[in-house]
């Protein structure tokens, strides 16, 4: 018998030992050219279920099946080599019951080759995440802002304003944490909350609009690129990439129609 190959991936267990020590770079990654592109810089690549609306032009995540999470999380981990990814669960895959969402998650986990699952929801999913977790399957929680609740939340509303949420929000942290994920996502949440929680928890937590004391930072890699239409305003873009492709098709479509493109080094020429 061969010895297996160890990948040279990061695991679960070096996100984990990111805690309280340098940051967890991550970012999300829908298709196999921009894993590749990623890979070499970053801990860990989400396939986040942002997916809908980035890719697809959704109003939201509501719509993304199973189905096309697979596709895309295949393809991210076909072009990696060395990042932990991390497959986002989608909406109606994992709420109904604990067995259907083992059943969904071991589909993410068997047909993409992912590392971990992300799941939404704080104390109500806490007794799920437990169920998947004790059966092998790594899961990365996503508490306080979680844009598959946009409708029950109103639109996508900062969390934390008052007493109240505060409270609910630390507690779902906690729960998430008893019920064995190795990480949680704290999304749009006020600053001093997701510093309070990350001093808290023993888990690493990922900011994404909360708090640079966080354990590690996501973002949706075309907000930071400049492809997308609207980002929200905690992204910093540090590329303005939408502006390069314009230019460089406004400059094919004028050299095509004045017959420029193709040049005579464009063309395969017959003996
Ligand atoms: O779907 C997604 O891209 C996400 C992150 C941005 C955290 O959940």
């Amino acid at each position: 018998m061969s010895t297996p190959i160890l990948s040279r991936r990061k695991t679960i267990v070096d996100i984990g030992k990111a805690k309280g020590t340098t940051p967890v770079v991550a970012l999300t990654a829908y298709t196999a050219p921009v894993a590749r592109l990623l890979d070499e810089h970053v801990d860990m690549l989400l396939v986040g279920d942002s997916l809908g609306m980035v890719l697809y032009g959704m109003e939201s995540t509501l719509p993304v099946t199973l189905e096309l999470m697979i596709a895309h999380g295949s393809a991210v981990v076909r072009a990696s080599k060395s990042a932990c990814v991390v497959v986002d669960m989608p909406f109606g895959s994992y709420q109904g019951s604990r067995e259907a969402a083992f059943n969904a998650c071991a589909r993410i986990i068997k047909e993409t080759g992912c590392q971990a699952v992300k799941i939404e929801g704080g104390t109500e999913m806490a007794e799920t995440i437990a169920f998947v977790t004790n059966r092998g399957i790594p899961v990365v929680g996503h508490v306080a802002l979680m844009p598959q609740h946009v409708h029950m939340m109103g639109g996508y509303r900062y969390q934390g304003r008052t007493p109240k949420e505060r409270k609910k929000i630390l507690e779902d942290a906690v729960a998430v944490q008893e019920a064995g994920a190795f990480a949680v996502v704290l999304e749009g949440v006020e600053e001093s909350l997701a510093r309070q929680i990350t001093a808290k928890l023993t888990i690493a937590t990922i900011g994404i609009g909360a708090s640079p004391e966080c354990d590690g930072q996501v973002l949706v890699t075309e907000d930071l690129l400049g492809l997308t239409e609207s980002a929200p305003s905690f992204v910093k873009q540090y590329a303005n990439l939408g502006a390069a492709v314009s230019q460089a098709v406004e400059e094919y479509a004028a050299e095509v129609r004045k017959r420029k493109f193709p040049a005579a080094m464009h063309c395969f020429f017959k003996k």
